[in-house]
């Protein structure tokens, strides 16, 4: 684009096929994009290349870094960290030449056993708000297209391209529309919209949420993209506000251009249509039951390619919406410096040493230390140790589906802990490996070939741990995109295994590789729990790293671990996974730590149940005590209403790595139940031993309202503001009164 030349110029300029061309997907020549348009070249506007996704770029036949999952990077608490950990995405995305990444994943984690769990952020919407926000303006500062997915109330995979949730406006606004929110003010140049439908409407075709929220209401101006074959009929989604439409082309035409004829690749990238269905026509035929009902239905899609151009001219749709289509494709490809002359945008790499050192360093970070009996952790350098577990010799990337990457290089278990031990290291794996479950292979209708068997012997672990001076067992549960995991128990007799080391062993440190909240059965029996959650490429290295102490455990959990029946949606079939193709989100704002800390008289169906780790939690190998709290009004130039400080102060000789947070009790509002606390801000701080450091948090009124009939409102009345570890351990209390608004 030259000089002054607008978006809305180069759409004058296009004929009625042109602009269709730039609204929905097309075949990648080159094989490596996820979704594509092919620009226009008579006015020089380039192809717009789109990939996955949220754990690092995925590109058939291509390796790039294999980042922590977002769940690992929520679990610091860090939003620079976030910041930075989007910017190495957005240059990993430009390094590998394409154009937009999609991601972050912001949905909420509403039931815990959802098979997309760790491409996502938290239970609590400022947490995940405020860490996707950031995580978008990182993408954003590579010159990369951000994709915000899945546009809202996508809580789970079980017939996810079809399910309609039930759920009322204030528990949308509340729990599962800020992360949204944010990241359309913190500068996406697009979002994503759900497979299902909310209310009854698919969200392809939504036009209040949609066409009025994201567009209206939040003054977003950029594109609307679909999920992979997520829309049904054009004008419909076109009118109700759908930009874009995904991957626009049929699986086999896509197939044809992944695979470059070779049936035998299984490289490709992108689900639903491109990747998966290799080697077979008919792909979405014949699945497998567990995976059919996660995936969409290409044949149900009609594509823009197809109706479009006609509906135009029939005035189904406005020729007006669809320059409006066109102009905000344009106006984000523009944004990152696609339509300038010369191009002078970032360049990009994948593979960096800087991308891999941050994701080691987010791997460690994001671990949490659930417990620490006797400082059973560190290990002493000299230690001997046995490395246990039935995945010990490979790192765990991630979970299955669009969002796998491949990387070049990664550290297992095994070489992480012989790589820093000096003393012995032993191995045993006592089990056979616990297989990681990828949507691809489902689809392809393949699942482990069993060539991995190995026999089980727990007898051979528990000597292996008998004889060192600490066992370090390493357990895994296993989720992929397009089906929820049945339990929230570790697959096969890993239990049995982690209690008959523990019974054998001086010491028992458990390392839990999870893509959620798990069952931790033996939690009495062992003497130091680390939640890893899905580590990426840095995993052997970024363990052991914690375990010897040179990285304090920074992790706080982003989602409360509880015993599975005690879950709002566990037990209840209306709330999860629906039935007669509705789910039910009648917990309303009561998820996650909301649920667990509600009272039951008043909460109906809450359990009262203690969680097994609340919200929050994590321990570090320093000691922390919090001074001298203060929450006043904050002066007329600060965006906030209030100031709340604290200080920490390390009173152990390590140097240690705290967050600190704080939560904001309501009054009691007229007729409504709130919540007995919701976190209003967060901060993560190193403090070096023997010193303290002052944190500093704003809260706004977002912290003091609730959506109400006439939207939202601060109830006047008393607010107590807690201060401290986790959402279950308030160091200290302050009072801030908010009078009647005038
Ligand atoms: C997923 C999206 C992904 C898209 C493209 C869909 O199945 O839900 O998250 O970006 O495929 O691969």
């Amino acid at each position: 684009m030259t000089g002054d030349t607008t978006p809305a110029d180069l759409v004058a300029d296009l004929t009625l096929a042109e602009k269709v061309r730039l609204v929905h997907g097309s075949v990648d020549p080159s094989g490596r994009a996820t979704g594509f348009i092919p620009g226009v070249e008579r006015l020089g506007i380039p192809p717009l290349r789109l990939v996955d996704g949220p754990l690092g770029v995925r590109v058939p036949d291509d390796s790039a870094t294999a980042f922590p999952a977002p769940l690992a990077l929520a679990a610091t608490f860090d939003p620079d960290l976030a910041r930075e950990h989007g910017a190495a995405l957005g240059r990993e995305t430009r390094g590998a030449g394409q154009d937009a990444l999609l991601a972050p994943g912001v949905n909420l984690i509403r039931v815990p056993q959802n098979g997309r769990n760790f491409e996502y952020l938290s239970e609590d919407p400022v947490l995940s708000a405020a860490m996707g926000a950031r995580l978008v303006a990182g993408i954003q500062s590579a010159d990369v297209i951000a994709t915000p997915k899945h546009y809202v109330a996508n809580g789970q995979e079980t017939h996810r391209a079809s399910v309609s949730a039930a759920v009322d406006e204030r528990t949308l606004r509340e729990m599962y529309l800020p992360s949204f929110r944010d990241a359309v003010e913190a500068g996406a140049g697009s979002v994503m919209t759900a497979y299902n439908a909310v209310n009854g409407v698919r969200m392809s075709d939504h036009r209040e949420l949609v066409g009025g929220v994201l567009k209206g209401e939040w003054g977003f101006d950029e594109f609307v993209v679909s999920d992979w074959y997520g829309t049904e009929g054009a004008a419909a989604a076109a009118n109700a506000g759908l930009d874009v439409e995904m991957p626009g082309a049929a699986p086999e035409e896509l197939h044809g251009a992944m695979a470059g004829g070779d049936e035998e690749d299984d490289g490709g990238s992108g689900a639903g249509g491109s990747d998966g269905n290799d080697g077979d026509e008919g792909e979405f035929d014949d699945l497998p039951e567990e995976i059919a009902r996660g995936m969409p239905d290409p044949e149900s899609c009609e594509r823009f390619a197809e109706t479009l151009a006609d509906a135009v001219r029939d005035g189904a749709v406005p020729e007006s919406r669809l320059d409006d289509m066109v102009t905000r494709v344009l106006r984000s490809m523009d944004d990152v410096g696609l339509l300038s002359e010369g191009d002078d945008r970032t360049d990009g790499a994948v593979n960096t040493p800087e991308h891999r050192e941050h994701a080691r360093k987010v791997a460690a970070r994001g671990t949490v230390l659930l417990k620490n009996d006797d400082g059973a952790l560190p290990l002493g350098d000299r230690d001997d140790v046995a490395v246990i577990g039935p995945n010990v010799d490979e790192a765990v990337l991630g979970g299955g589906g669009s969002s796998e990457t491949t990387p070049v290089v990664s550290a297992t278990p095994i070489e992480g802990i012989e790589s820093r031990a000096a003393g012995d290291v032993s191995v045993a794996y006592g089990l056979p490996p616990v297989e990681g479950v990828s949507m691809f292979d489902l689809l392809r209708g393949e699942e482990g070939d069993g060539s991995n068997e190995r026999d089980p012997d727990l007898a051979g672990a528990a000597a292996a741990a008998s004889e060192a001076d600490a066992a370090v067992v390493f357990v895994r549960d296993a989720a992929t995109e397009a089906m929820d995991r049945e339990t929230l128990r570790l697959p096969g007799r890993q239990d049995e295994l982690v209690e008959r080391v523990a019974a054998a062993a001086a010491r028992t440190v458990v390392v839990v590789n999870a893509s959620g909240p798990v069952e931790l059965p033996w939690r009495g029996d062992v003497d130091a729990i680390l939640a890893n959650w899905y580590p990426g490429q840095a995993h052997g290295d970024a363990v052991a790293s914690v375990c010897y102490g040179d990285v304090d455990p920074g992790g706080r959990l982003p989602v409360t671990f509880a015993p599975e029946e005690t879950y709002p949606t566990v037990g209840d079939e209306r709330r999860f996974p629906g039935v007669d193709g509705e789910v039910h989100y009648e917990e309303g704002v009561f998820v996650g730590y909301r649920w667990f800390d509600a009272d039951d008289d008043r909460v109906e169906g809450a359990s009262g149940a203690d969680p097994t780790y609340p919200f929050g939690h994590g321990r570090s190998y320093a000691t922390f005590e919090y001074r001298d709290a203060n929450v006043v009004a904050a002066p007329e130039t600060v965006d906030a209403e209030y100031r709340a400080t604290v200080t920490v102060a390390n009173v152990s000789d390590r140097d240690g790595r705290e967050v600190v947070q704080a939560y904001v009790r309501p009054p009691d509002a007229d007729g409504v139940d709130r919540p007995v606390r919701e976190l209003a801000g967060f901060a993560a701080v190193a403090v070096p031993a023997d010193e303290e450091r002052t944190v500093e948090f704003a809260l706004d009124d977002r912290a003091f309202a609730r959506y109400g009939d006439a939207g939202w409102r601060v109830d006047p009345g008393e607010y107590v503001v807690e201060i401290g570890r986790s959402s279950r351990d308030a160091r200290v209390e302050r009072i801030v009164e908010r009078r009647a608004e005038a």
